[in-house]
């Protein structure tokens, strides 16, 4: 454990044989504690250049594809991946924003992260929000987000 005073960073003195593909991975928040945690880096996906780029300054040998989810296809990773993780676009929930949800192109994106999980079949699913979600439509859309999981077969 690093501990700075202000903060702790647990940190698993081990690596792990597991391994962890990221779509919408911004600048490395959720995949640093991925590797904290020991997990192998296999693929981050992320739309914005600076993002990709401060990624690929810190960690020059994780393979990150700086593109539109929409344009990848991910059936090449089937079974070969452990955890398929997200933080999907969170405007689109977010009490800081209009909330229109599925309306707004940004909250679809769910959808695609559920696609390439279906391509991917990992054995481990993890998907982050804004706690605006929980209540978004009375919490519809919360709702058809974990049916759409558990309809790929996932355990919820
Ligand atoms: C909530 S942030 C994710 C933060 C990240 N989990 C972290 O720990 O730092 C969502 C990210 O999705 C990216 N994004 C938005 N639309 C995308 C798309 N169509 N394809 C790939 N990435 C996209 C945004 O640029 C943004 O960095």
């Amino acid at each position: 454990m690093i501990n700075n005073g202000e903060y702790k960073i647990l940190k698993n003195p081990q690596s792990t044989n597991f391994n962890v593909m990221e779509l919408f991975a911004g600048c490395g928040g959720m995949a640093l504690g991925f590797e904290n945690a020991g997990l192998q880096t296999k693929l981050l996906v992320e739309i914005d250049k600076t993002c990709s780029e401060t990624l690929a300054k810190n960690r020059p040998h994780w393979h990150i594809i700086n593109q539109d989810v929409t344009q990848l296809k991910f059936s090449e990773y089937n079974s070969q991946v452990d955890i398929v993780a997200g933080g999907f676009p969170c405007q689109a929930f977010s009490h800081a924003g209009e909330r229109k949800g599925f309306l707004d192109t940004r909250g679809t994106l769910f959808f695609e992260f559920a696609r390439c999980v279906k391509e991917v079949n990992p054995k481990i699913a993890i998907a982050e929000n804004v706690r605006g979600l929980i209540t978004h439509k009375n919490s519809e859309t919360l709702a058809i987000i974990l049916n759409t999981l558990a309809e790929l077969g996932l355990s919820l």
